[in-house]
């Protein structure tokens, strides 16, 4: 189903997948701008995993469960080719050892005319990581102390990626199964955590995870459903 286009050196990969045709998957050996959430640089260095897909989903409610199934096919891969058991942290971080691991943006383009997803994911797996990331993020590479095959991962992915979209696509209103995953190698359920979202940054413990993959965060006398944000541990 998908088709993937090579390249050596991209400023972003999702910037990219832009231009291609639906169910194209852009891959790049580097970004010299790769971006992450809230309009974080995402350090993109040789030896990395940087890959972008172009979706066009029939349904457009539930694009919130794309990027589950990114975190989900890529936690997978991972386990499937090293045996390396990584956690989700709420929305979309793969962590071991509490270090970032994998992270997932996913940009919708809805309007009259275009219609499109674009998924990107970014893995550290040869890649040199910046000193200044030390205490956050890890590489497979220093897990393992070898070097990792971004082929074999990438493959994976994209397989998992495959079955899981379809699911989505024949029966997005039912996607239980895919959320009952998600929750299952979720580390973030029954924390006390702190959420920077775009309307404030908020405390609480994180009760649930509800049907369309929002948190919920149970504070002194009532709950908050946060769509997204980035956790403090
Ligand atoms: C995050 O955790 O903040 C999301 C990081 C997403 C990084 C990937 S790497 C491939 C794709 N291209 C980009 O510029 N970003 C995503």
């Amino acid at each position: 189903m998908f088709k993937i286009y090579h390249f050596k050196k991209l400023l972003s990969t999702n910037d990219k997948a832009k231009n291609f045709r639906e169910n194209s998957v852009i891959i790049a050996e580097r970004q010299s701008k790769g971006r992450g959430r809230f309009k974080r640089h995402w350090s993109s260095s040789n030896g990395g995993i940087y890959l972008s897909i172009k979706l066009t989903p029939k349904i457009k409610e539930k694009i919130n469960f794309l990027t589950i199934i990114a975190a989900l096919s890529s936690l997978k891969a991972i386990k499937n080719t090293y045996k390396i058991e990584t956690k989700i942290k709420w929305p979309n971080d793969l962590v071991y050892n509490k270090k970032k691991l994998c992270g997932v943006l996913t940009k919708t383009h809805f309007s009259d005319k275009i219609d499109y997803v674009i998924v990107g994911i970014g893995i550290n797996t040869n890649n040199q990581l910046p000193k200044s990331l030390k205490n956050k993020a890890i590489s497979l590479k220093n897990v393992l102390n070898k070097k990792i095959d971004n082929k074999i991962i990438i493959n994976n992915l994209l397989k998992n990626f495959e079955g899981y979209y379809k699911e989505y696509q024949n029966n997005s209103q039912k996607l239980e199964g895919i959320l009952d995953e998600f929750k299952t190698n979720c580390e973030t359920i029954g924390k006390t955590i702190k959420i920077r979202t775009l309307k404030g940054t908020f405390k609480g413990k994180a009760v649930k995870i509800d049907d369309d993959g929002c948190l919920l965060l149970k504070q002194k006398d009532k709950f908050k459903r946060i769509v997204e944000g980035t956790l403090i541990y």
